[in-house]
């Protein structure tokens, strides 16, 4: 099971990469997937075709809210963590024939994601369906894929803006890996949709990293997204998901 994780500044196309991704392994028929949004934007279960709500699942942050706050729930001597475990199972996972979803949702305390985090990182290690891949549609800010969530990840696909901060966040998603001691095998640098090609040559020289090649700007993916609507199962021939093709298959998946 190897779990693989897009990083990136906001906009950039994550949420869209990591759809088509699925997608990707959808149609090899490398499956069943977990996918995992912990973008408070949850915008990745209209991508994937999923509406928690309509599916009667909660998001790990609601359901915390409920057993932790609304409950009072004291349980002496148990790990919140460990309570909230069953909960996430029964109330919080969508599951489907090629990929289970479940999303951590908005913070639920100002400024700390703490408890949903370490929900979620128990909760994974402890899944029980065995899957080939767990990809992970993390938030823009990379604070939050820490060790608390995951300490093994076996890619990270930095998605890059046009703007040469894009330069400064790939050194900082190092830093920030570094200090937070995730163990990853390896460290992709992705063009995001919008990405100059000029630019492709500076990010090939930045170390410790590959540069894989870039995500097309793709009319339908910009409408479907528009729309609220999947991006599961589109024309794999299109330019979006030629593109994630290519990056997949450069990337060795
Ligand atoms: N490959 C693409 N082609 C065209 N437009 C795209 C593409 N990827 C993303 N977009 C546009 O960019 C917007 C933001 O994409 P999204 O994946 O949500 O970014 P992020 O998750 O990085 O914030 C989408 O709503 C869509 O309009
Ligand atoms: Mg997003």
């Amino acid at each position: 099971m190897r779990v693989l994780v897009s990083m990136g500044r906001g906009g950039t196309g994550k949420t869209c990469f990591i759809a088509m991704m699925a997608d990707y392994f959808i149609r090899k028929g490398e499956t069943p997937l977990l996918i995992v949004d912990m973008d408070p934007d949850q915008s990745l279960g209209e991508m994937i075709g999923i509406d928690l709500e309509k599916e009667g699942k909660k998001t790990i942050a609601e359901l915390i809210e409920e057993t932790f706050i609304q409950k009072g729930g004291t349980t002496i001597g148990i790990a919140p963590s460990e309570r909230i475990e069953e909960r996430i199972w029964r109330d919080g996972m969508y599951e489907g024939t090629n990929f289970d979803f479940i999303s951590i949702g908005t913070k639920w305390v100002e400024g700390c994601y703490c408890m949903p985090d370490a929900a979620l990182k128990n909760a994974l290690s402890h899944l029980i369906r065995q899957y080939r891949y767990v990809i992970v549609d993390a938030p823009g800010g990379l604070e939050h894929l820490n060790r608390r969530v995951t300490a093994k990840v076996d890619a990270i696909f930095d998605i890059l803006g046009p703007s040469s901060k894009s330069f400064a966040h790939i050194d900082r998603a190092i830093r920030v890996t570094k200090e937070s001691g995730i163990i990853y095998n390896h460290l992709f640098t992705v063009g995001g949709y919008l990405f100059a090609d000029e630019m492709a040559d500076r990010i090939r020289d930045v170390a410790g990293t590959r540069f894989l090649g870039t995500i097309a700007a793709d009319p339908l993916v910009a409408s479907s997204a528009l729309a609220g609507s999947s991006l599961l199962g589109m024309d794999p021939y299109l330019p979006g998901p030629a593109s994630v093709t290519a990056i997949m298959e450069e990337a060795g998946f």
